[in-house]
């Protein structure tokens, strides 16, 4: 449902002129397996919309230079109107070079501090996909987070971050925990809402939660070749009002956001 509302809005007229937004830029560094599959995924999806999407894959050994002015030139491009770095990177790169060097227009993650600045104080073109995309989960249930108890579990600057100011916009009590979090279930029994991108399988558990909440699960764990998110599902889905499931379920949006984002990168940047 979502990729066909994407496609839709990637026809638009310029100068009396239908165009399709094309011009997505994945890059990938190594050969981390979930990264490969993750940016095969966002191929697949931009080729289905019809997108023009260039997969640009780089060894291992890649040098930070070398990237860099990799990003430089995508950045002049005019057919380019996205510029996506799959994270992780290798060790030896420097992950924030890497970010700050992404034009902040053509930063459809959302990642550069230009536009986290912009979504900090609610002004902003891109919003970072995971968390966007599970908002527009959250509105096509009716699910108001309007003075609900939203817990979020994880601090990253991809999804835990961003996910708990948009939370927060929308007017919830938000509580981020972590790691370092001390008697985190307490907090999860009382929450509406629990979001979890911590990375560790089948970390919430059927105790932790309160009859009817709202369960978001991004994590995506691999065990033995099998996917497992950060819920224990099966039973965690007994006491859940709305649950997600992995895979399947929050994955997809991230994708849909990441092509409506290149959209409005597309629009933004023929105005
Ligand atoms: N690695 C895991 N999630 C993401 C994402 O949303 N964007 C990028 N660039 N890398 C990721």
């Amino acid at each position: 449902m979502a990729l066909q509302l994407v496609a839709v809005l990637a026809i638009i007229v310029v100068d009396n002129e239908i165009r399709v937004a094309h011009g997505l830029a994945v890059i990938i560094v190594g050969e981390d397996p979930a990264s490969q599959v993750y940016v095969r995924n966002k191929k697949k999806d931009c080729d289905e919309v019809g997108f023009n999407s260039e997969v640009i894959a780089l060894p291992e050994n890649t040098e930070e230079k070398e990237l860099l002015a990799l990003i430089d030139t995508l950045n002049k491009r005019e057919d380019i109107h996205g510029i996506l770095v799959q994270l992780p990177l290798p060790k030896h790169i420097n992950e924030d070079a890497v970010i700050n060097t992404i034009s902040p227009e053509k930063d459809v993650d959302a990642f550069h501090p230009e536009n986290v600045g912009h979504i900090m104080i609610g002004d902003y073109t891109f919003l970072p996909c995971t968390p966007a995309g599970i908002m527009e989960m959250l509105k096509f249930y009716n699910i108001s987070v309007a003075g609900k108890k939203c817990v979020v579990i994880g601090r990253s600057n991809i999804v835990g971050k961003p996910m708990a100011l948009m939370l927060l916009e929308k007017n919830a009590t938000v509580t981020i925990a972590h790691s370092r979090t001390k008697n985190l279930k307490e907090l999860t029994k009382e929450a509406d809402v629990v979001v979890v991108a911590i990375g560790k399988a089948k970390f919430v558990t059927e105790d932790m939660v309160k009859e009817g909440a709202v369960i978001v699960d991004v994590g995506i764990n691999r065990i033995d070749g099998v996917l497992y998110g950060d819920v224990d599902f099966e039973n965690v889905e007994k006491k859940a009002s709305y649950i997600t499931p992995v895979p399947g379920g929050v994955g997809p949006l991230t994708i849909a956001m990441l092509l409506l984002n290149t959209v409005t990168a597309f629009i933004e940047q023929n105005k």
